[in-house]
């Protein structure tokens, strides 16, 4: 199985957005997702719906020891499933994040579910317990940038934190950077845009860009990926499709010995 987290420094720079609707997507493309919230603020289960907001989770699994399989709930769709953060009252909230900081409770669970290829883990903001114990056992990080001025400042100090992770023997590395809610046309987004892609090496860079959408509002709203907002999804929820694809060829999943060879159109 593979891991990744998405982390940021920043606040409210679209990392709750980009985990469910890239788990959705990449689920979509046929592999077998864990989307594990880790946030205290429960940002998944929010987004999603009331009853699962308040569904046992990452929490219980924790602190009662519940069998992993007990608290994941299969979304709709078959290859993804989600694992809530649980019940954690705000006073607790401290203490869950330093259960988390050492990783060896997300190893477990990677460990324990073994029907899944991909765990995308969503993390709280800054660099607290449960994001540190993320990125401590997470192969993967995918670093979201809110393209406006204070955001794009603070993507470098990622960079610091997996530095020191690394000499303490983690095996983390950074996926890519993904610019979020970019405005093409407003000369402050664009100008934010246009200074990380001349001064990030192109690697490390996404391709693929969220812009800034209302959709996103309305499908948190609804408590669906953007993805499942219509019948017939918006032009804006194949950003993450792109991404999905993108994502996907920077990272290596085995896929148990399957064909890629060209898949014929007719037999
Ligand atoms: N591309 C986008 N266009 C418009 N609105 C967006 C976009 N991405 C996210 N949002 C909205 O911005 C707000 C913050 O997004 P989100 O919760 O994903 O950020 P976050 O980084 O997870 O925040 P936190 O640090 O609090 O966990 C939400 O209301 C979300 O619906
Ligand atoms: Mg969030």
């Amino acid at each position: 199985m593979v891991s990744l987290c998405v982390a940021s420094q920043k606040g409210g720079v679209g990392k709750t957005t980009v985990a469910l609707n890239l788990a959705f997507s990449l689920a979509r493309r046929g592999l077998r997702v864990l989307l594990v919230d880790t946030d205290p603020a429960g940002a998944i289960g929010l987004s999603l719906t009331k009853k699962l907001s308040q569904a046992p989770g990452l929490a219980e699994y924790i602190v009662q020891k519940k069998p992993l399989a007990q608290l994941v709930v299969q979304s709709k769709l078959p290859e993804l499933k989600i694992l809530t953060v649980g019940r954690v009252a705000p006073e607790d909230a401290m203490g869950f994040q330093s259960a988390l900081a050492d990783g060896n409770v997300l190893k477990r669970i990677e460990r324990e579910a073994t029907d899944v290829e991909l765990m995308v883990v969503d993390t709280p903001s800054g660099f607290g317990g449960a994001t540190i114990g993320a990125m401590r056992a997470c192969r993967y990080v995918l670093c979201p940038v809110q393209a406006e001025p204070i955001a794009a400042r603070s993507v470098l100090r990622i960079f610091d934190v997996l530095g020191s992770l690394r000499e303490k023997g983690a095996n983390t590395e950074v996926v890519g950077i993904l610019l979020t809610m970019l405005q093409t046309r407003q000369a402050s987004s664009l100008g934010v845009a246009e200074d990380l892609w001349s001064s990030l090496p192109a690697s490390l860079l996404f391709d693929t860009t969220i812009p800034r959408d209302p959709l996103f509002l309305d499908a948190s709203a609804s408590g669906v990926p953007v993805g499942l907002l219509k019948r017939r999804p918006p032009p804006v929820a194949m950003v993450f499709d792109q991404l999905a694809a993108e994502l996907e060829a920077r990272i290596s999943i085995d896929e148990r010995g399957m064909s890629n060879e060209p898949i014929a159109l007719v037999d």
